[in-house]
């Protein structure tokens, strides 16, 4: 066992009932999944809409129950302690849960004071927050008049309000455009280097690469696969990928059989005008690949070589992309 979790889930099951017209209907969110969160990493929960990571979010910040299974959390016992728990960890949810009609500073007032604060402390703990996630040029303003990344950022104020040791961030910058992004994600770093343990979930996968310590894929209630982001690439794509774009489909196959007698090559995958070419070591296999195209009369367009991403192993592991484009803009 390991002495430095911070999160323990065994075997974490959530089934929904509910009545839809007159009839019983269940809903298996999460399907029996365990993993173990260490102290001071970034982890993040990926997969796509209804994968179940709001479930497992929410049971875990004592929100809702599990339907069976154990958690503990900083040693304490989920069913158990609560109340321990909930002193302990920040939540921010996937809707964020600002007063609208109060300015930021009110909200962190509001919040601080929820926790138990002196109204004198509740105060300078807003300010040094405000300070300290550079809010000032908004903070006074009522909130309703934030933009979607100023009210991130105030929501991630309010989680934080109490110091936690674990803090919870649900999608935190799903629909903000990039630079708003990258401020939310600075000041989840910050956390992070000052030693909060931080578990997010995020359509973001390249920025779930670079931040995360470990990653786990949730596909339909299960965890696919559970490791450092590297590794997870290296493990599963195992090496380096060549795209050929041969400008039409005509000669697609013929590449194919070509390619696929060569030994370096470990797998192709077409689409459209293209072939994805999986080889053990991309610098070397490119130009062997080229003389073979040119010597057997295929024309390629245009040629790249990419490592993988962790959108290349969520493909290779579950057969679809993790999100579409335009599920980006959707709210839910
Ligand atoms: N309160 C609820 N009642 C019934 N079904 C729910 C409820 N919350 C979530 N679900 C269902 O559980 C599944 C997982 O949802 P969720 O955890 O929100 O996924 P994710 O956050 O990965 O998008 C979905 O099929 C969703 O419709
Ligand atoms: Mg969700």
């Amino acid at each position: 066992m390991n002495d430095n979790c911070v999160i323990r889930v065994n075997g974490l099951k959530k089934i929904f009932t509910g009545r839809e017209k007159g009839k019983t209907k269940s809903v298996e969110a999460v399907s029996g999944i365990s993993f173990n969160v260490n102290n001071g990493e970034i982890f993040g929960l990926l997969g796509p809409n209804g994968a179940g990571k709001t479930t497992t979010m929410r049971i875990l910040c004592t929100l809702i129950s599990p339907t069976s299974g154990s958690v503990s959390v900083l040693g304490y016992d989920l069913l158990k302690h609560q109340n321990e728990i909930r002193k302990n960890i920040g939540y921010v949810s996937q809707k964020g849960g600002l007063e609208l009609r109060s300015t930021g500073k009110e909200n962190l007032i509001l919040q601080a004071r929820l926790y138990g604060m002196s109204s004198l402390d509740a105060e300078r703990r807003a300010d040094e927050l405000i300070d300290k996630l550079d809010l000032k040029s908004f903070a006074f303003r009522k909130a309703k008049t934030f933009s979607g990344g100023q009210k991130r950022l105030f929501d991630l104020a309010t989680g934080i309000i109490h110091k936690p040791k674990i803090l919870f961030l649900d999608e935190p910058t799903t629909g903000l455009d990039p630079q708003s992004r990258s401020h939310v994600w600075n000041e989840v770093k910050k956390l992070y280097d000052d030693g909060t343990t931080i578990i997010l979930t995020t359509h973001y996968l390249e920025e779930a690469d670079v931040l995360c310590n470990r990653v786990a894929i949730i596909n339909l209630g299960k965890i696919v696969e559970l490791d450092n982001p590297a590794l997870l690439k290296r493990r599963i794509i195992a090496g380096d990928i060549i795209v050929l774009n041969f400008g039409s489909g005509d000669s697609l196959e013929f590449a194919k059989k070509i390619l696929a007698a060569e030994s370096y090559v470990k797998e192709i995958q077409s689409a459209d005008t293209m072939l994805q070419v999986y080889v053990d070591e991309g610098d070397r296999s490119l130009p062997v690949v080229m003389g073979l195209m040119n010597k057997n009369n295929l024309h390629v367009q245009t040629v790249s070589l990419s490592r993988p991403t962790l959108d290349d192993v969520f493909l290779k592991l579950t057969g679809r992309k993790l999100i579409e484009p335009e599920q980006l803009s959707e709210k839910d």
